[in-house]
């Protein structure tokens, strides 16, 4: 589960794309045409791929913006799935105390805050989708991070206009102003039912009394040894006094932490941004190089966002919207596979279509999207099927189109730093959350005295234009880097409903996220269960580099051979991707399954 090697990609370029300037200038129509254009230079397909007429379309009475009508009156459980069992049970303990999912929510993110500081924390962001049963209200918190007011276009660039090398993911001067406690305090306040102190409790307990380190998260602070090291409050709550990885079932006590959080849990955001906490925050980023300021800790707001809501086959896929790149690009590949009947085809022809699907789904996060609040971005058309149509009209079902006959940008792989987890409880609300401080332990350095991690998430932003960031992703000018502007996220919460149940579902993994959230959504529409939904074997293609990667056992070597004939290239990974939390509920039986990704060690509960 821990990413082995790190290659640094910032000094890579793709070749042979380059990158449009202005980003979300460059017209849609423009783009279908080229993509028209780059289809016809292509080989005449013996079948252009554009077979919609022959897809039994199931047909949708779906509210174009609303929930599904079909609910289930058959009682069913409460279920949570998250990381670690032991944030889990946190979130359990808050429902059995009266609190429903959205109190479960902040235990849960906040208890894996202390169990999993290795992938969010109080020092970093995230979104939450939630769904409210008694009105079928939905809505997704952003509590991304925001880029600091002084921060600027060029911060991670020397004089000559060249990268600096790390600057984006080392030190304090790559941490974004966090979100995660104001969303604490957002969600038990306006949509929670107990207190924030009440649901606190299970962390500030975690944090204070220690539980006993685990394989993953030693394999995490052996990677990250070098880094906690140099930061003494960092090397205080996880290597021993002389500085060595503690042994496993070692217990981790983390009492700074427990009193930030418990600041919080008495004054709600303002312990945090505000008062001694704030003021140790910047002081200990300024040490360290970094830019933050009280009024930057002051200004921080969560923002409530429309999510996005897409229909699919009769399904209604509810996702997060910018600065996640993640809802979109789910979207827009559904709308490209929603011609093909896929169940028409071989598994290597599907497993193509899907491919190319997401090829071009992730050229458009690369070209159009960053912060809504900065950017102009054509997401009504993005979200259309008519443009869809216009891109699956490039597909051929045969043969592979190089990246590089697309018009615009792309990415690569990751590891398992950030965390998802999804709750539903007894009435029916929901959550979807993907939160993070981005790379592993974020930059690894802790401000003195405040328990807290500090997130790399600056590194999400396009710090200089076709520059892949740590996982691949090249942006252009919609996502540079402005003051107080949110970095663009592949972090997808997402709810996938049908008349006959729901599914909801995230994970993390980088770039990796969005092609993971769209084999999961396609698997749980074919029927499958929620086990084996996160067990999936992965593939993914994210338009640059041109390949396609794959997790072993997720192509066959009849399936190898038949897309390399077809022109992709493939690559195995060396690792497995993504650590997903899927929920199940059945309309019909009232059934709740729980899953966590047998790559991980977390539990899904149903109770
Ligand atoms: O927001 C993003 O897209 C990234 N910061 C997420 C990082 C991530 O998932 C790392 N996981 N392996």
């Amino acid at each position: 589960m821990i990413e082995s090697s790190t290659e640094p990609r910032g000094a890579r370029q793709y070749p042979g794309v380059r990158l449009p300037v202005v980003a979300f200038k460059a017209s849609l129509t423009a783009a279908i045409t080229a993509a028209l254009i780059a289809a016809l230079i292509a080989a005449p397909p013996p079948a252009f791929a554009d077979d919609s007429a022959a897809v039994p379309r199931a047909k949708s009475s779906l509210p174009a913006n609303g929930p599904l009508p079909a609910r289930s009156a058959v009682a069913h459980k409460a279920a949570i799935a998250s990381a670690y069992p032991l944030a889990s049970q946190a979130g359990q303990e808050i429902l059995a105390a009266g609190g429903n999912a959205f109190d479960a929510a902040v235990a849960v993110s906040a208890a894996l805050a202390v169990v999993e500081p290795s992938s969010s924390g109080l020092g970093g962001g995230g979104f939450y989708l939630l769904h409210r049963q008694s009105d079928g209200y939905e809505t997704m918190l952003d509590a991304r991070e925001k880029a600091p007011g002084a921060a600027s276009r060029d911060m991670y660039l020397d004089k000559a206009g060249n990268a600096i090398e790390n600057a984006s993911i080392a030190g304090a001067l790559a941490a974004g102003i966090p979100g995660e406690p104001a969303a604490f305090d957002y969600l038990a306040r306006k949509y929670g039912k107990l207190p924030l102190k009440q649901s606190l409790q299970p962390a500030i307990r975690l944090a204070r009394e220690g539980f006993p380190l685990y394989a993953r998260l030693q394999g995490g602070i052996r990677y990250k040894r070098d880094v906690l090291a140099r930061s003494p409050d960092a090397a205080k709550a996880f290597l021993t006094a002389d500085g060595a990885v503690p042994e496993v079932g070692a217990i981790i006590k983390q009492p700074d932490l427990a009193a930030t959080l418990e600041a919080i849990a008495n004054q709600g955001a303002q312990g945090f941004y505000a008062g001694r906490i704030a003021a140790d925050l910047v002081a200990g980023v300024r040490a360290d190089g970094g830019i933050w300021t009280l009024q930057d800790l002051a200004a921080y707001r969560v923002i409530e966002r429309k999510p996005l809501i897409g229909e699919y086959h009769g399904a209604r896929i509810v996702s997060a919207s910018p600065p996640s790149s993640g809802g979109i690009a789910v979207l827009d590949a559904l709308n490209i596979l929603s011609g093909f009947d896929l169940h028409r085809y071989d598994s290597a022809t599907r497993k193509h279509l899907v491919i190319e699907a997401m090829r071009r789904a992730y050229r458009d996060r690369a070209i159009y999207l960053g912060d809504p609040d900065f950017v102009k971005m054509p997401m009504a058309q993005l979200a259309s099927k008519d443009y869809a149509a216009g891109q699956r009209s490039s597909i051929r079902t045969d043969k592979a189109m190089p990246s590089s006959l697309l018009p615009g940008i792309e990415s690569e792989p990751v590891g398992m730093q950030t965390t998802h987890f999804s709750v539903l409880d007894a009435d029916g609300n929901r959550v979807a959350a993907t939160i993070s401080v981005n790379l592993f332990f974020g930059t690894g350095y802790m401000p003195p005295k405040t328990g807290v991690l500090l997130n790399n998430t600056m590194d999400d932003f396009s710090t200089k234009p076709g520059r892949p960031n740590e996982f691949g992703l090249v942006g252009a000018t919609a996502n540079a880097i402005a003051p107080n502007k949110r970095s663009l996220s592949s972090m997808s919460p997402t709810f996938v409903e049908t008349p006959k149940g729901m599914m909801i579902v995230g994970s993390p993994g980088g770039s990796y996220i969005i092609s993971m959230v769209l084999l999961g959504t396609l698997n749980y529409l074919d029927g499958m269960n929620a086990a084996d939904i996160v067990k999936y074997p992965h593939y993914h293609h994210q338009y640059l580099p041109d390949e396609v990667d794959y997790e072993q056992g997720a192509l066959t070597d009849a399936e190898i051979k038949e897309l390399q004939a077809m022109g992709h290239s493939l690559k195995v990974s060396g690792r497995q991707w993504g650590n997903m939390q899927v929920i199940t509920w059945d309309y019909a039986t009232g059934k709740v399954d729980a899953a966590s990704d047998p790559r991980g060690e977390g539990v899904g509960l149903v109770y």
